[in-house]
């Protein structure tokens, strides 16, 4: 039986009718319609469906939406900036050549960004260590540490969020 709840994502409160076995990256893409979130392995397994909860990467697709209420959750599309511009960490990406087919970015930025707002200085070991979860199948992985690396010299100069 659906339950109508609330959800928080991106500073923006959604009521959406859910059946209480309700994955969090379903309701986020075919509820709500943030597509930007992906679903990869859909087990727990590869990092794709990572979203900040209170701050926290969490695998979207191993939580029940219904867990959710009254958190914070934040998505990819909650990073882009006030004047429309990409967040550092996306065009940091997008310099360093850290986008291939794209289908990890989502969850490699969710995952970094939790990284850099927690140490805004990281070395590429903490780097490697934060993203052990998130699986890429296209870049081998030093394009995007390089990016990382590149978004937290801009995070600690500007003090990004
Ligand atoms: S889709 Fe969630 S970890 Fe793979
Ligand atoms: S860019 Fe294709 S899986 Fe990472």
């Amino acid at each position: 039986m659906k339950q109508l709840i609330e959800l928080n994502i991106n500073g923006r409160n959604y009521e959406v009718a859910v059946n209480p076995r309700d994955l969090l990256i379903d309701v986020i893409r075919k509820k709500i319609g943030l597509t930007g979130t992906k679903k990869g392995c859909g087990e727990g397994d590869c990092g794709a469906c990572t979203v900040l909860i209170d701050g926290k990467p969490e695998l979207s697709c191993i939580k029940l939406a219904i867990a959710c209420q009254g958190q914070k959750i934040t998505t990819i599309e909650g990073l882009a900036q006030e004047d429309g511009s990409l967040h550092p960490l996306q065009q940091s990406f997008v310099d360093h050549g850290a986008v291939q087919c794209g289908f990890c970015t989502p969850g490699m930025i969710m995952s970094s960004k939790a990284l850099l707002d927690r140490n805004p200085n990281p070395s590429p070991q903490e780097i490697k260590h934060e993203l052990s979860g998130n699986i890429c199948r296209c870049t081998g992985y030093k394009k995007i540490i390089e990016a990382v690396e590149a978004a937290a010299k801009v995070w600690s100069q500007e003090g990004v969020k």
